[in-house]
């Protein structure tokens, strides 16, 4: 019974993205910034790897990790809850959520109030209840709505209990719901009843709702959920994907209660997902601006993950991720921050790998429809099905090796190149007696597959020494480095046989920097 636990640490970031000046954000770095308070622990983290993660070696490297690590790049353009989980879960969004800071325009407000048959107030961004006290009373004298927004991509809708019944509210909230869509698309339209006489009294009731805007596109959840298997919702997800592929769901008062349940459910007998969200790191202390708090809820949460790892069962895997970041130490702003996510990848079936910085956060979508046999097809890689291609990558350079021609050197070095198409071309060396024309294994496996028209490569292999056993990794040479570079992208992924099943992974950029190349030729 294959079960995925998955759990975001709500805006856990580990650096920022490169196009962080875009979004307002500079030098932001929320574990790293978390790391300096005394009360940071993440010894479970460390040992499963988190050090590992690129950009984060200052938390200590692990020459042994248990678990699998990677670095990942928000493909989409946002850096909010709702679309950083949508990504998490396969789908892209090219635009950020809409945002009103001048009001919502009037054809939206015009088809609303022709709906619903009301007026609108306010129609601004505005504290909950400051608004209550300037609209309130205009409000009961008119039965006019009050309509606010915030920094946030919503649309609330703000009514007295005795003029507008909550049921009534809700209502009014599918309606705008139906009318926000497309461009207008805003992450949330909420409902906001309220009680009191007067602008001095007036108070909110607890019969708050949101209506989310349902993901674009399929996620993997509506996959998982189709396959007949189960996907459990702790915490706000439910809400982010406003219930769409969902079997069961329940929410939280906060970490402490989300650890307890995702606990519990290792408890349970399912097949499929479970999907957590921890969301007191973002609401409590990101964007309160509290390092020491932040610090002390992921020393929490690390020191629960030691119960959990132990209780997992053989056929589970553990993702722990994020959906944007929030540095508590940015001082430029409250909002969150552009920034990468760290992902550590945990089961007893999953080798100890790192797999560098991944474009896109939907390799865990892919990741958790390839692990749970479901068929998904989004942008993201299946981190599970990379592993084994890089295994089978590194026994085939080995196996080219054996047809070396090197009676002068005694090197024997062999490559195999992977293409996009998952065609792999492979290459020896083949040395010659007046030395010069020798040529080594990685040219001969590239010109190759140029010379059968491959032009698109995924990654290549390279494996040899002068022992029969490859014992320690044998880099390219610089004339092979320059030859890669002409057709592979900087972030290639070069992979260096070191032992029986074990390999060093480098991207071209780090083995040759600056490189040049095509680029300067036009
Ligand atoms: N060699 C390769 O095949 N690839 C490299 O990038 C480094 C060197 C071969 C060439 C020669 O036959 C032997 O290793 C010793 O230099």
């Amino acid at each position: 019974m294959k079960r995925v636990f998955l759990i975001v640490l709500d805006s856990c970031g580990c650096g920022e993205m490169p196009d962080a000046e875009k979004f307002g954000d500079r030098g932001v770095n929320t574990i790293k910034r978390i790391s300096r308070s005394p009360y940071f622990r993440a010894e479970n983290m460390l040992s499963l790897g988190l050090g590992n993660i690129p950009g984060l070696e200052f938390l200590g490297k692990n020459a042994s990790p248990l678990g699998a690590v990677a670095r990942l790049a928000e493909k989409s353009a946002g850096k909010d809850t709702t679309i950083g989980h949508w990504e998490i879960s396969g789908v892209i969004s090219e635009k950020p959520l809409p945002v009103y800071p001048n009001g919502f325009p009037e054809e939206v407000l015009s088809e609303f109030s022709r709906q619903t048959g009301r007026g609108v107030l306010c129609n601004k961004p505005y504290s909950g209840t400051q608004v209550l006290k300037d609209y309130g009373e205009e409000h009961l004298k008119t039965g006019d709505l009050i309509v606010y927004t915030s920094a946030d991509s919503v649309f609330q809708i703000a009514a007295h209990e005795e003029i507008v019944p909550p049921e009534q509210l809700y209502e009014y909230c599918r309606i705008a719901r139906a009318i926000l869509k497309g461009g207008h698309g805003v992450g949330r339209v909420i409902a906001r009843p309220f009680k009191g006489t007067c602008a001095d009294d007036f108070y909110r009731t607890p019969n708050r709702h949101d209506f989310s805007l349902e993901p674009p596109a399929e996620t993997v959840l509506d996959a998982v959920k189709s396959s007949g298997k189960t996907v459990y919702a702790i915490g706000k997800i439910n809400d982010i994907f406003a219930g769409k592929g969902i079997t069961e769901y329940v929410y939280t008062s906060g970490n402490t209660e989300g650890i307890e349940l995702t606990l519990k459910a290792l408890d349970k007998d399912f097949e499929g997902l479970c999907f957590t969200n921890l969301v007191d790191f973002d609401m409590l202390y990101g964007h309160r601006r509290d390092i020491d708090g932040y610090a002390k809820a992921f020393a929490e949460f690390d020191e629960r993950l030691g119960e959990f790892i132990s209780k997992m069962r053989a056929d589970d895997i553990l993702m722990i991720s994020a959906d944007h970041g929030c540095d508590p130490g940015y001082l430029e702003s409250t909002d969150h921050t552009r920034e990468y996510t760290p992902l550590v990848i945990y089961g007893k079936s999953v080798a100890p790998a790192c797999f560098g910085t991944r474009r896109t956060f939907a390799d865990i979508a892919a990741t958790v429809a390839d692990w749970l046999g479901v068929d998904y097809e989004c942008e993201g890689e299946s981190l599970l099905k990379l592993r084994a291609a890089e295994e089978k990558l590194c026994a085939a350079a080995v196996e080219a090796r054996k047809k070396a021609y090197a009676p002068y050197s005694g090197y024997s070095v062999g490559a195999a190149l992977l293409c996009a198409d998952g065609s792999v071309y492979t290459g020896c060396n083949i040395e010659n007696a007046s030395f010069t024309p020798t040529v080594c294994a990685e040219r001969t496996a590239v010109f190759k597959a140029v010379s059968e028209g491959k032009r698109s490569f995924s990654m290549i292999a390279v494996a040899g020494g002068n022992k029969e056993k490859v014992d320690g990794a044998f880099p390219p040479c610089g004339v092979c480095r320059q030859v890669l570079a002409e057709f592979c992208p900087p972030d290639f992924p070069v992979l260096l046989v070191t032992g029986e099943k074990s390999f060093k992974k480098y991207s071209l950029s780090e083995l040759l920097p600056e490189s040049f190349g095509p680029s300067f030729m036009q």
